[in-house]
């Protein structure tokens, strides 16, 4: 079994190659993010013309990296949602077509769903076996959500941001400070070395939503605070702290809620196992480390994935896709769409 995954949903043009036991072939992206620099974040139209280019040169050079031939593949994975809308179809129909083609089938995948199975990939060899049940933290620049997960085939969505996503708010804190696009590595470069105890953020609670994620109420916080130290001016010695704390407050919100759904998950007799971590803001060193530590003395094991499949790639949306076709979906290449908006599990 040899199955193509193609991802288009944002600023990224990736295509990779996964046998049938999940192991990584081949993953390669063509990263537009050069092209959106100029202007602080993603622009749509940019990005779907930019897919149109790379995506046929990708898919040809994944293909060979793999060291197969298209028609050796057996089939296809795309993004089909959520994301952005002409971006998606770029890589929709360039799937549709390519399966048609080869008369193989095609799997539609919630990028979502790619991120959440991605921490059990591996750069080398098949992808590690998951557990009956397990939790996925998804924390990228559009999504922040904790996911239950039973025999990888029924998704719940345990909880979700009211506002912005964590992602999203490292971009527009560090676009205020005078970082580029992307925000998230560039904070947490200027982060090491900083006291993150020196600024501190108050923790947003919600009497009848405890479990609901905000950010931006942190967000309006530390604007507010990068102006009066003039943080704009890029040169402030008080950079790094600010940083450092800024990354704690997120970290406190976080590792707030997945305690508390810890507490009602971990009495139950199937409870999870296991804790993944995935998305863009899954590369975090700091983040990381901590959610390693709130596992381990929590005696659950916590799965990292390995940077090239935090931020978005095709191996998770072929892995998912995968998954899919073992659970029996058809794959007719006619009947795929892609959609904008697109729950986890439908
Ligand atoms: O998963 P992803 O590539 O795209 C989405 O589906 O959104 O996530 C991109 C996000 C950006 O907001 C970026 O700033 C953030 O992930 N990010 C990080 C780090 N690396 C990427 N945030 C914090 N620390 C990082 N090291
Ligand atoms: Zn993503």
């Amino acid at each position: 079994m040899l199955i193509l995954g193609i991802e288009t949903s944002c600023d990224e043009t990736s295509a990779a190659v996964l046998d049938g036991d999940g192991a990584v072939l081949s993953n390669l992206i063509a990263s537009q993010i050069a092209r959106h620099q100029p202007f602080g974040g993603v622009v749509p139209e940019i990005a779907s013309r930019e897919h149109l280019e790379q995506l046929t040169p990708v898919i040809t050079q994944s293909v060979a990296a793999a060291g197969v031939a298209l028609g050796d593949l057996n089939a296809v994975a795309v993004t089909s949602g959520p994301g952005l809308i002409g971006a998606l179809l770029v890589g929709v129909a360039g799937a549709q077509g390519l399966a048609y083609g080869l008369n193989i089938p095609l799997y539609p995948v919630n990028h979502l769903e790619g991120h959440i199975f991605s921490p059990f990939l591996r750069r080398d060899g098949s992808a590690i076996d998951r557990p009956a049940r397990f939790l996925t933290l998804v924390i990228s620049g559009g999504h922040s959500s904790i996911y239950d997960i039973r025999h990888d085939s029924e998704l719940t969505m345990l909880n979700r941001t009211r506002d912005d996503a964590v992602g999203e708010v490292f971009d527009k804190v560090a676009k205020f400070i005078g970082m580029p696009y992307p925000g998230g590595p560039e904070i947490e470069r200027t982060a090491r070395g900083g006291d993150p105890l020196r600024f501190r953020f108050a923790l947003p609670q919600f009497k009848e939503e405890p479990l609901s994620f905000s950010f931006s109420g942190l967000k309006s916080s530390a604007i507010r605070l990068a102006r009066e130290l003039k943080l704009a001016d890029g040169s402030s010695d008080d950079r790094a702290d600010f940083c450092a704390s800024f990354q704690q407050a997120i970290g406190n919100q976080i590792l707030d809620r997945l305690e508390t759904v810890w507490l009602t998950v971990s009495g139950q007799t199937d409870a999870p196992t296991e804790l993944a971590l995935a998305g863009g803001v899954a590369a975090n060193e700091t983040l990381r480390k901590r959610i390693e530590e709130w596992s381990v003395n929590r005696s659950i094991t916590s799965r990292l994935p390995e940077r090239a499949f935090c931020t978005d790639n095709a191996a998770m949306i072929a892995f998912a896709g995968l998954l899919r076709a073992q659970r029996g979906f058809s794959g007719d290449p006619r009947r795929v769409s892609a959609r904008s908006r697109m729950a986890v599990g439908a």
